[in-house]
């Protein structure tokens, strides 16, 4: 079976590993976390890098910086994981859906105007699969309303929007480094800001609101979201190699649209001029003329030795916000597609062009005579 993501770990990873026990320093208390901040936050281009332990709490971190009240809506596109919508409410606020466009994926900005209210607090896109998000006219409502950006970048390390590095472009931005993310620690995540009062809130909630001049003492309820000095040197060793593992990423991208450039059936996500696509992974679409979905496709695939991963499910259709009479009756045409015949095939840092060779021929066999 190939899987469908694979890391690379071949750099350093395992002697920054090794150092960490030898020292002894294996909780969030050591030298590799400071490290791994600073490099990643060079590299994204924000003052301030904050590392914690998750992608899916980097949201929460991330809202929980900015002055948002109980109440107050944010936008988000629906076709997302579930973890934006949750530090959403997680932080007592209304996540507020729009659709995706569906040439890139990504959300649509004419739709987010049309959400707006006066409670409207924050807009937060979503750079998907490793394309930006068209962020000018995200950006140009943000300054209309008076809005925060809270830009989502876990899945575009590196990626860039007209020449601006995605994670950058917004007052707070996050970053996942799970196993399967171009720079990866295992599990991790990371708030990037520009902004002291921000960085400094965002750090403060990381560890549960000590107070600087008394320990022990807190003014305002925090979380424990702390990275361990492991998880960072894994970092620290990834990040000394990105932008070989971005080219490895890029020339992977470029192979596999090669292969499926012309296969019937079948829309790749498109790549505008003013995006640097890294191809987190590598999305296929089913056209309306195929006789099956993605479900029975997956199945196909693995039965002929291809681990695939279906798109996100819509946050509109999931249980456990309709429990909370979240988004009853709400559709978005475009994001019920992409779920429904949307998978992503092997794209791990370890991908051979061989096993890429083999994926094609195997997705090219399902699709035979369409
Ligand atoms: C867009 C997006 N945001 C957030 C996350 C959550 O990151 P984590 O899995 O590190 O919690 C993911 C995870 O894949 C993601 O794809």
């Amino acid at each position: 079976m190939i899987p469908v993501n694979d890391p690379l770990l071949n750099g350093k990873e395992k002697e920054y590993l090794l150092q960490c026990i030898t020292d002894g320093w294996i909780s969030s208390d050591g030298p590799f976390v400071k490290q791994f901040e600073e490099m990643f936050a060079k590299f994204v281009g924000t003052k301030h890098g904050i590392a914690v332990c998750n992608g899916t709490v980097a949201i929460e971190l991330a809202i929980a910086s900015l002055d948002i009240q109980p109440g107050d809506e944010i936008i988000l596109p629906a076709h997302t994981i579930i973890s934006c919508a949750l530090g959403i409410i997680r932080r007592g606020a209304k996540p507020v859906l729009v659709d995706v466009d569906p040439e890139t994926w990504t959300m649509n900005a004419a739709e987010v105007e049309k959400k707006i209210t006066i409670k409207t607090k924050a807009i937060m896109p979503v750079h998907m699969f490793g394309h930006s998000c068209d962020m000018d006219p995200l950006i140009a409502l943000a300054e209309k309303y008076d809005l925060h950006i809270i830009e989502d970048s876990a899945e575009a390390h590196g990626a860039t929007y007209k020449g601006r590095q995605c994670g950058s472009m917004s007052d707070v931005s996050t970053f996942s480094f799970y196993a399967n993310k171009i720079v990866t620690t295992g599990e991790g995540g990371m708030v990037m800001t520009d902004n002291d009062e921000i960085a400094a809130r965002a750090r403060s909630f990381r560890n549960l609101c000590f107070l600087p001049q008394q320990r022990f003492l807190h003014e305002e309820l925090g979380y424990n979201f702390r990275i361990t000095n492991l998880q960072a040197a894994v970092g620290v060793a990834q990040m000394e190699r990105v932008e070989y593992l971005l080219e490895r990423k890029k020339a992977q991208g470029k192979k596999y649209t090669e292969l499926f450039g012309d296969l019937n059936g079948i829309t790749l996500q498109g790549v505008k001029e003013w995006a640097t696509h890294v191809y987190w992974v590598f999305g296929l679409l089913l056209n309306n003329n195929v006789p099956f979905n993605a479900f029975e496709w997956a199945k196909k695939l693995s039965d002929a030795g291809v681990q695939t991963r279906p798109f996100f499910w819509p946050l509109h259709e999931q249980p456990a916000f309709h429990k909370l009479g979240l988004f009853l009756n709400e559709h978005y045409p475009v994001t019920e597609n992409l779920a429904r015949r949307g998978l992503y095939v092997p794209s791990g840092m370890a991908l051979t062009e061989e096993q890429m060779e083999k994926v094609s021929l195997a997705v090219h066999e399902t699709l035979r005579g369409i």
